[in-house]
């Protein structure tokens, strides 16, 4: 009989609920193979480091309804361009992963996990990917773990908003997380009711956003919700930047576009506008069933690709059904909304504004 396999899981980029559970089903079912599970810390920033831990059946147990991750994650520590002077320490990844006697790396992550983990398979590791991001905007699978439960926090804090928008006859604005994407700010939107939903995709002009609540003052209706995603443009070209991280691959970080917006509704409307940012709060708190079921799936598919030797693939969900894709076309663009989406079409259909 060979020596059991030991398999690398780790969870890389911005941390979000349901990574808990695809570590838990990663690890069950590596365990049913009679694997071992080596939990690498921090991201890459573990293999750049060797800083492991063996997970164990005790330690994956009890994790499926809770947030975060329990091996810790990292957005900035990328091996091919590490710290701020941008040192590609690949190498030693490469040394570590071989220390460590691993036969395959699972990245839970998104598309910034993902180009280090090709580059990685390319260099000649073993790698599967199971896609994570709050944004859902990675190709190749209709959603990513961690989304879904976004989205529900989102909405929550819309249907939340509409008491003070309601009491106060005010214009209430909630800022989504998202990044250059608008998924999460459209269905946090169309299940929250939002009058006037504003996403990167779709540019809006303040004139249109304006006319929309105004039109709805004279009709009677005292009050606006509007969601609005953090990566929008103001006329049409403006980004918002809140930061910049240093040593991050991706530096900038968005937020405070709706302050601006705001004023300019005061201004031009004299309706009275709040702000809520909802922040990482987006990220916290435990999974929702369909990210810990979907999780569930997709730890179990990614345990299969390494039995089955199928390296540099990502798992992916398509329809109902969860099958695998070369992580090289997972990160070939940004998923984004389109204008001809069938939610965006039925949102409109409702009378939701785009601004547009
Ligand atoms: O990619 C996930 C995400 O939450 C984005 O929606 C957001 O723009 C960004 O990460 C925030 O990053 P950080 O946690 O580094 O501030």
């Amino acid at each position: 009989m060979g020596r059991k396999k030991r398999i690398g899981v780790l969870t890389a980029g911005g941390d979000c609920p349901g990574l808990n559970p695809a570590i838990r089903a990663v690890a069950k079912t590596a365990f049913s193979h009679q694997a071992e599970v080596i939990g690498v810390k921090d991201g890459f920033d573990g293999l750049i480091h060797a800083q492991t831990r063996k997970l164990n059946w005790e330690d994956v147990s009890g994790i499926l309804t809770l947030g975060g991750t329990i091996l810790g994650t990292n957005n900035r520590a990328d091996p091919f361009a590490y710290g701020e002077d941008k040192k590609d320490v690949s190498k030693q990844v490469l040394e570590n992963f071989g220390k460590l006697e691993l036969d395959a790396l699972v990245c839970i992550g998104g598309d910034g996990t993902f180009s280090v983990a090709h580059k990685l398979q390319e260099l000649g590791i073993p790698v599967v990917g199971i896609p994570k991001t709050i944004d859902n905007d990675l190709q190749e699978t209709d959603y990513t773990i961690g989304f879904d439960s976004a989205v529900g926090v989102a909405t929550e804090s819309v249907d939340r908003i509409h008491s003070t928008a309601e009491s106060h006859h005010r214009v209430m604005i909630v800022e989504v997380m998202g990044r250059y994407v608008g998924w999460l700010a459209l269905h946090a939107g169309v299940a929250g009711g939002g009058d006037v939903v504003l996403i990167p995709e779709i540019s809006f002009g303040m004139d249109k956003v304006c006319q929309e609540l105004e039109k709805r003052s004279k009709l009677g209706k005292r009050f606006s919700i509007m969601v609005v995603a953090e990566g929008v443009k103001l006329g049409g070209s403006e980004l918002v930047v809140k930061r910049t991280v240093k040593g991050s691959a991706e530096p900038v970080r968005l937020g405070g576009v709706t302050y601006r917006i705001a004023e300019q509704i005061e201004n031009l409307t004299g309706l009275e506008t709040r702000v809520t940012v909802l922040g990482h709060l987006q990220r916290g708190g435990t999974p929702t069933q369909f990210d810990r079921v979907l999780a569930t799936q997709f730890g179990k598919a990614a345990v299969d690709l390494v039995y089955g030797g199928k390296f540099g693939r990502m798992v992916s969900l398509r329809g109902t059904e969860v099958t695998s894709v070369p992580i090289k076309s997972a990160i070939a663009e940004q998923k984004k909304v389109t204008p001809d989406l069938p939610l965006v079409q039925a949102a409109r259909a409702v009378g939701t504004c785009f601004g547009d």
